[in-house]
């Protein structure tokens, strides 16, 4: 605080729309900037309702919290509108000017791929529209007559609310295993970098502007999409382990391994984490549920966290215990 980036540390999915939406309420967060684009899906759970945002920040649970969406941000205007209306975040939600468009055209051309099928894409043409937006051809939001009284300088309206103190969350997208530069699985990677530094530029905030970066780390693997996955398991084993998952973006099935410590070390020090939420924590250790206290944790799963915390050298302050926005261990 007061700028945190929020950065995933794995291949995405590891629960950054649960651990931003208890941070709007808890520290009311003034500001949350959303990056990346319509591939990945934030799960909010908030009394009692589910919503899976692929373009609204996940903070909205505040309607105090101003939501924007950042320059170096990819819009799907007809995602942005539904959400818009299914949160009900009219008058406190925009766009900056600069971000770039998605178009049907995109989406085709993401499906019509072979490269892209084998990679396993999402399908909703983040990949193309990129490509368009470096080649200069891209239309930007302010191109778009019904964006007009969405239109915003988001990098202006950030580093004005810096200045003076406000509380800025950066939500990231994605995990850094999905970065196009540094996640090490090309070509089984997104279109762009997913990392804590890259989440800073798409937002225009300079790097000596962030104060925390929170990775957030899940207590099993996922993977959704080809590329390798170190310590796979099977669908069947992920079942019976009881953390088998479901895609909330695509529907499809999500490959699954074991906690990995080593991945967990060097995605901590690439991205420089000063702290680490772990989310699910009652997957694995289901007497966890729903605990807020940390000493009412069962003692294996405080030795994991402590495991981690070693492993890693990054404080574990947040972790997940249900899907609720409130069923969280704060240990800050
Ligand atoms: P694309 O970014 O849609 O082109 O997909 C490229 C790869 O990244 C595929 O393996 C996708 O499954 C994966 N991917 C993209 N967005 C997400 C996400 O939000 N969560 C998990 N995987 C994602
Ligand atoms: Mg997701």
């Amino acid at each position: 605080m007061p700028c945190t980036v929020i950065v995933g540390a794995f291949w995405g999915d590891e629960g950054k729309g649960k651990i931003i939406s208890y941070l709007a309420l808890k520290d009311n967060i003034d500001f949350c900037v959303r990056t990346g684009s319509v591939n990945a899906a934030h799960t909010v759970w908030y009394e009692g309702k589910k919503y899976a945002l692929h373009m609204v920040p996940a903070a909205f649970i505040n309607p105090k919290t101003r939501l924007l969406i950042a320059a170096g941000a990819n819009v799907d205007v007809k995602t942005f509108f539904a959400e818009v209306e299914q949160t009900q975040v009219q008058g406190r939600i925009a766009i900056d000017q600069s971000a770039s468009i998605i178009e049907e055209k995109h989406a085709a051309a993401d499906k019509a791929s072979a490269v892209n099928k084998g990679i396993g894409t999402t399908g909703r043409g983040v990949g193309p529209a990129l490509e368009e937006r470096v080649r200069r051809t891209a239309k930007l939001a302010k191109d778009i007559p019904e964006l007009k009284n969405y239109l915003t300088d988001e990098v202006q309206e950030v580093n004005d609310g810096l200045d003076i103190g406000k509380k800025v969350l950066l939500e990231g997208t994605q995990g850094f295993m999905l970065s196009l530069f540094l996640g090490g699985g090309y070509p089984y990677v997104t279109g762009r970098d997913t990392g804590a530094s890259a989440i800073a530029s798409e937002a225009g905030v300079g790097p000596t502007r962030v104060d925390d970066v929170l990775i957030v780390y899940k207590s099993f693997i996922t993977r959704v999409g080809a590329g390798p996955l170190p310590g796979e398991i099977t669908k069947e084993e992920a079942q019976k382990r009881g953390w088998f998952e479901v895609a909330a973006g695509t529907g499809r099935d999500r490959r699954s391994a074991s906690f990995d410590f080593d991945l967990a070390k060097k995605t901590a020090k690439i991205n420089g984490a000063t702290q680490g939420a772990m989310t699910k924590l009652d997957c694995i250790f289901p007497s966890c549920r729903s605990v807020k206290k940390y000493s009412d944790l069962p003692k294996e799963a405080k030795e994991f966290i402590k495991e981690v915390e070693d492993k890693t050298g990054v404080p574990i302050t947040l972790i997940g215990t249900g899907p609720e926005a409130m069923d969280i261990v704060d240990r800050r």
